[in-house]
């Protein structure tokens, strides 16, 4: 009995009861269904078609009023982290699947590790290719390999581009270099126990000694986003943040990877899984970290251009994520989400010991594009320059 007697009596009542409880529920049903948005689908990685940007088709694939930058003209200018490697891959990728022309250097990922941009330098063929072309011939769509940044050089060879970069906290910056480098050899500093902490006692006499990739070491992302001055006075240094604040469209800021991307994402008009990638390897050993809160403030100090310019643009980036909207916090869960699901898919579980990371064997089309490195990237793309 499930109508109160107060209201009716009797076996018909009941019946009634009942048809209303069902059609409630049926409609309930229905409603849930058809008002509730669409589950993001599993398979949404399928094979890796390549389809020329235009800006029409460009926007056809957009939002209205979202991509405000182009995206069939990028350059990424390399600093030396892994967040920002992780990047031009993406860059890569991407290029590869809307057949967009790299400018690249000799050696394909580098043009110079050290030397500013000019538009004469090198060919922006592979070696393998007998038939070398100056820059000043054609103009690109991207640029990605590493080269310090000069824009104006750069505007002549990829012309109208828009401009992003990735730069990594400063401490973490040193690290990183220190070890890829292997400065501790470099310098014979490498029997001390903690090779880092050791250098980071006397920094300018190791600097002066001009060793192999010296130059990162020394506020080395600021040096790979063109500046010059090494006396780092404090006025030249933040005229030189206004100068990139004004060149670069955006700076991703490597610690907040996954923030960074969705602003990317919605300021090119990309798609989901353009901004997919695998897990970042810890590379750091134990001895190459600092250890103590002291050593990382002299690092910082050490680093102090660095710094500043890290401090300038994790602002910009917490106030283009202000700008972007109460919808951020469900798409950086969008994205962590099909991320991680994306790697469940790929990858075979790491255990703790070994950080490797191993595709499964039956892994799909797509996980085997993401997981292809920048050398061979490079080669997939230099053959159709
Ligand atoms: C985009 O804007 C145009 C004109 O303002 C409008 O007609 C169209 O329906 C919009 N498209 C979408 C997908 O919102
Ligand atoms: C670049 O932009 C300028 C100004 O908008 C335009 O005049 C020029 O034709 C563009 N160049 C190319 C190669 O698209
Ligand atoms: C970056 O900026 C945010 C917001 O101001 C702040 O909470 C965070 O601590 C900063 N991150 C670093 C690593 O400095």
């Amino acid at each position: 009995m499930i109508w109160p007697e107060r209201y009716c009596r009797g076996r018909w009542c009941n019946i009634r009861a009942y048809v209303i409880l069902i059609v409630a529920i049926w409609l309930f049903v229905f409603l849930d269904t058809w008002i509730r948005p669409k589950q993001p689908e599993r398979q949404q990685f399928g094979n890796i078609k390549t389809q020329r940007v235009t800006p029409t088709n460009k926007e056809m694939t957009c939002m209205n009023g979202t991509g405000e930058l182009s995206s069939s003209q990028l350059v990424i200018t390399r600093t030396h982290t892994q967040q920002c490697d992780i990047v031009a891959t993406m860059v890569q990728r991407y290029g590869y699947k809307h057949q967009l022309s790299f400018a690249i250097g000799q050696d394909t990922s580098v043009i110079s590790h050290d030397e500013k941009f000019r538009r004469n330098m090198g060919s922006v063929v592979p070696r393998h290719q007998p038939k070398a072309l100056q820059y000043t011939k054609k103009q690109y769509n991207v640029l990605a390999s590493y080269v310090r940044f000069n824009k104006p050089e750069i505007n002549a060879v990829v012309p109208n581009a828009t401009y992003i970069t990735v730069i990594v906290e400063p401490s973490y910056h040193l690290q990183y270099v220190f070890n890829l480098y292997s400065v501790d050899r470099s310098l014979h500093i490498n029997k001390y126990r903690n090779p880092l902490e050791k250098f980071m006692e006397t920094p300018q006499m190791y600097i002066d000694k001009r060793f192999k990739f010296w130059f990162q070491l020394h506020n080395g992302q600021l040096f790979d986003l063109g500046f010059d001055d090494s006396e780092y006075r404090l006025d030249r240094v933040k005229q030189k943040i206004v100068e990139l604040e004004r060149e670069l469209d955006f700076v991703l800021i490597g610690e907040y990877l996954d923030e960074s991307l969705v602003v990317l994402k919605k300021k090119l008009c990309l798609e989901w899984k353009d901004i997919m990638y695998l897990p970042i390897r810890n590379v750091i050993p134990e001895n190459r970290r600092y250890t103590t809160e002291t050593l990382r403030r002299q690092i910082l100090d050490w680093n102090a251009a660095d710094s500043l310019l890290y401090q300038h643009f994790n602002k910009t980036l917490w106030i283009e994520i202000g700008i972007y909207g109460p919808s951020f916090q469900s798409d950086l869960f969008h994205h962590k989400t099909s991320k991680q699901r994306l790697w469940d898919d790929c990858l075979v579980a790491r255990s703790a010991v070994n950080d490797d990371i191993k595709l499964k064997p039956n892994a799909g089309d797509f996980c085997n594009f993401l997981y292809r490195s920048e050398k061979e990237l490079w080669k997939v793309l230099g053959n159709k320059q």
